[in-house]
């Protein structure tokens, strides 16, 4: 039997979902047991340290490498062992895109018998760099960083090899802050100490840049100084964010402007969109023009379609079905300051036949009937739980012909797909984007069209 502390020689065959090396072990006793091994990669022949075991799999680290993959390359970040951030920073990047491929291929095996073979995944124009959006918790010693993996251990790192090249300015300004004041670190056990993280988001094509604070507590001592040296490092707007709680949700509710802009404004595809710092907005800039531009193509908008864009965020989708020439098009997002943006989106780029509203995406047969809305192409856009029952349900009963899928879990998508296709629904490609990339997620998009009837 395998125990904690053995060396075992290995040879990685595979990644797992949450991107860690997988090894199969046999001996006299056991066959094809699974080891899971941090930061191996396929082809890599080590001695590895089995550091926990369960029944039926067990989880090692690299004690050595025998024999480095053709994959391996040294990777640039001095955290990346210990970081929970990137999986894929020690791999060649074409090696990570087939990976992630298969990633999509094995989620809609486990669901569904026969489908599509995936298309190659569209590279990101940006792998370094490319974040747009990071929250720095604070360590106890008053430095920046990220969580450990799979913990809230502090990895202390200000220079983050996926975040925009602005970001390391504001945290050493930050530290610098918090170290001259006296300001305590939140400290997740005790409950006490006052700053928790630093939320920095940026608008790629503008250059645009928000701040926020976030406090365990309503004020945050000197704010205004606070205020005056985000300005002078370059920020456009300035938030205290306030959380009291204790569990590891990150941001709280309530936000305070104290200076700048209420929203940053970014250019995506040629419309203006202005964020505020509640509301989702993707993180990958340049990718995300490359998947809208996709999706919205996908869709074949015609002047006589109105478009329910399901999840809308700040209306981004919307608004370029709107672009692309649809005579309606209605937007759905459960995050009220999302919706706000969306409306306010709608006005800035002069588009007038747009409209939103703050719900549960499966409320969408009410709202759509009380206001006479029957799209007859839908773009969904759900969060990693994907839609789930009761939203398939609500968009089956609109009877679309179209349905835009785009997911950042391949996983609950095949399962949808599985349950949209009851309803009639087949599709044809599967199209993977790397929006994420040297992390192990990977987004996919799929048009769902009508050609049976509805189940039942
Ligand atoms: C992956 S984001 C996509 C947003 C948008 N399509 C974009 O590209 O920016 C998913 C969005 O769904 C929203 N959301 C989460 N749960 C929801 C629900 N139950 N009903 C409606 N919207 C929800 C989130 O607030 C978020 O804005």
């Amino acid at each position: 039997m395998i125990k904690k502390n053995d060396i075992l020689k290995l040879e990685i065959t595979d990644v797992s979902f949450a991107g860690l090396g997988v090894a199969r072990y046999s001996d006299k006793d056991l066959e094809n047991f699974v080891i899971f091994v941090h930061n191996a990669i396929p082809g890599d022949v080590i001695l590895c340290r089995v550091v926990k075991t369960e029944k039926s799999f067990a989880y090692g680290i690299i004690e050595e490498i025998i024999r480095k993959s053709e994959k391996r390359i040294n990777a640039p970040c001095p955290t990346f062992e210990k970081c929970g951030g990137c999986v894929f920073l020690n791999m060649d990047y074409g090696a990570e895109l087939e990976i992630k491929r298969q990633h999509v291929i094995n989620s809609y095996r486990r669901n569904m018998p026969v489908f599509p073979d995936p298309l190659p995944v569209v590279p990101s124009p940006e792998t370094e760099h490319y974040r747009n959006k990071v929250v720095c918790p604070l360590s106890e010693n008053g430095k920046f960083g990220f969580y450990a993996r799979a913990s809230h251990r502090n990895i202390e790192n200000s220079d983050c090899f996926l975040q925009d090249g602005d970001f390391g300015r504001f945290l050493a300004a930050a530290e610098g802050f918090v170290k001259d004041k006296s300001i305590t670190p939140y400290n997740e056990v005790s409950g006490k100490g006052l700053f928790r993280q630093l939320y920095m988001r940026k608008a790629k094509n503008t250059g645009e840049i928000c701040v926020c604070a976030v406090i365990n507590g309503k004020k945050l001592p000197f704010e205004k100084e606070f205020a005056e040296l985000m300005k002078k490092t370059g920020a456009a707007s300035v938030y205290i964010n306030e959380n009291t709680t204790r569990g590891n949700t990150v941001l709280g509710e309530k936000y305070r402007l104290i200076y700048g802009k209420e929203r940053i404004t970014d250019i995506l595809c040629g419309v203006k969109f202005e964020i505020s710092p509640a509301a989702f907005y993707q993180i990958n800039s340049r990718q995300t023009e490359n998947l809208y531009k996709y999706a919205i193509n996908l869709a074949e908008i015609d002047p006589d379609d109105t478009v329910l864009d399901l999840y809308c965020g700040i209306g981004t989708l919307s608004l370029l079905a709107a672009k692309a020439g649809a005579k309606k098009v209605f937007g759905i997002e459960i995050v009220k300051e999302a919706i706000c943006d969306a409306k306010r989106n709608a006005e800035i780029n002069g588009i007038e036949n747009a409209e939103f509203f703050a719900a549960d995406a499966a409320e969408t047969p009410k709202i759509l009937e009380k206001c006479g809305g029957k799209p007859n192409t839908v773009i969904v856009d759900p969060p990693r739980k994907g839609l789930g029952t009761e939203t398939v349900d609500a968009i089956a009963r609109l009877s679309p012909e179209k349905i835009v899928y785009i997911s950042c879990n391949s996983e609950t998508q095949a399962r949808d797909i599985v349950l949209l296709s009851q309803f009639g629904y087949t599709f044809n490609t599967i199209r993977p984007f790397d929006m994420f990339p040297r992390t192990q997620h990977v987004e996919t998009v799929v048009l769902m069209t009508r050609t049976g009837t509805e189940k039942g």
